[in-house]
């Protein structure tokens, strides 16, 4: 069971379906286990080991992450709390909010993160420097 410490984060839990003889399924519908309207999807496969991925915050944008082949480290920070997942359930979606700065390493061979977005893609959304996160975040408690 994954405790979340950082604001602006969650859980979501995906029912399984399948048996180990013949592979699992894992069914995430809008508005329902993902709790938007769902714009964008997307994954990521043949990550480096030691790659690092992320290292950003978004203004706007809600996202939900999960591992679903493989393993990852999930670094969480709000600007006041920080916290590590590993992610190695595909059942577990970890979600991602606004003027949260997350970071991804630590990857598998086999890993395949899978992201829902309930925005399409704007890079001018992105938070891509910490001092820059640390200043958007000081107006969320002003
Ligand atoms: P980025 O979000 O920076 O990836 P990461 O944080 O995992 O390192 O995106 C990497 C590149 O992919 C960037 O040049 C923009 C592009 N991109 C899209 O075109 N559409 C998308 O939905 C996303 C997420 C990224």
């Amino acid at each position: 069971m994954v405790e979340i410490l950082v604001k602006n984060s969650g859980v979501v839990r995906l029912k399984a379906a399948g048996k180990a003889e013949t592979g699992m399924l894992y069914a995430a519908e809008a508005e329902r286990e993902i709790p938007f309207a769902i714009k964008r999807v997307y994954f990521m496969n043949g990550m480096p080991p030691d790659a690092v991925r992320g290292n950003h915050a978004h203004r706007t944008l809600t996202q939900i992450i999960f591992a679903a082949g493989g393993s990852f480290t999930l670094a969480l920070d709000d600007g006041a709390t920080k916290q590590t997942i590993k992610m190695s359930d595909p059942s577990c979606g970890i979600i991602l909010g606004p003027h949260l700065w997350a970071t991804m390493s630590e990857f598998s061979k086999d890993c395949v993160i899978l992201i829902f977005a309930d925005d399409y893609y704007d890079e001018s959304e992105y938070i891509r420097d910490y001092a820059e996160f640390l200043e958007a975040i000081k107006q969320d408690t002003a």
